[in-house]
């Protein structure tokens, strides 16, 4: 899964070196980010005039947080690889207007010409970024409530008696549908299978955020054996 996933990165930056990426955080695409570096050191892969957007960072991590995603960005890939900080976007989490930061994160994307390959995981409950069920779809770069299962599911990394974020900065599905050009969406585990099944299987509906990516022309999804569980099922029985 990981060098699948890594192999459409390391092509598009092989036949277009300016390529601007939409990365992701969560454990999903550690694997991916880990073959990546391992590329760039072997000479395989340059930096140095790529551009990236994440998806999203948690409101009132600072970016030395060691679980906000600005870190996890630098310890998984920007300070193994050449890359200019200037060209690396993340959504500042302490912005004292989250509003106007949201308006003037959407407006560099909007000006980016584009993201030729956005980077996806997806949540146990179908969310994409932290488009949440009930998110709009035409939704641009806002301010999310994170949901009672997603803040369950990330308080694996807040460990020291801190409490999971209740809130982030999020790219809208509106912002993922329009601007990327080309989407790789990532899932492992069995704890996926549902969402997994419902984003390609049911109806296009924001009761599963990830099920609006049916409507984007160029989605690549790679998972693993667990998170096909559903889809395999269902297809044993027909
Ligand atoms: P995970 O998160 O990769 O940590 O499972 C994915 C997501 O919630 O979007």
């Amino acid at each position: 899964m990981n060098a699948l996933a890594a192999a459409s990165v390391i092509r598009l930056l092989q036949t277009n070196p300016n390529a601007v990426l939409g990365l992701a955080t969560g454990s999903t695409p550690l694997g991916m980010y880990r073959l990546l570096v391992e590329a760039y050191q072997v000479g395989k892969i340059d930096f140095s005039l790529v551009t990236t957007f994440n998806l999203d960072e948690y409101i009132g991590l600072n970016a030395d947080h060691p679980q906000s995603y600005h870190a996890y960005m630098r310890t998984h890939l920007f300070r193994h690889v050449h890359i200019h900080p200037e060209r690396t976007h993340i959504p500042n989490g302490t912005a004292d207007d989250p509003d106007f930061e949201c308006r003037r994160y959407e407006a560099l994307i909007a000006g980016s010409n584009g993201i030729d390959l956005q980077l996806l995981g997806i949540g146990a409950n179908g969310h994409i970024g932290f488009n949440e069920p009930g998110a709009d779809p035409c939704g641009r770069t806002h301010v999310a409530e994170l949901t009672e299962s997603t803040r369950k599911a990330n308080a694996r990394f807040f460990t020291g008696g801190e409490d999971a974020p209740r809130y982030a900065i999020t790219m809208g599905l509106g912002t993922i549908l329009t601007h990327s050009k080309r989407i790789l969406l990532l899932a492992a585990g069995a704890h996926k299978a549902e969402a997994v099944y419902r984003m390609l299987k049911e109806k296009v509906s924001n009761d599963c955020p990830a099920s609006y990516l049916q409507t984007h022309p160029m989605v690549e999804i790679v998972i693993d054996q667990g998170a096909a569980s559903m889809l395999l099922e269902t297809a044993h029985e027909k």
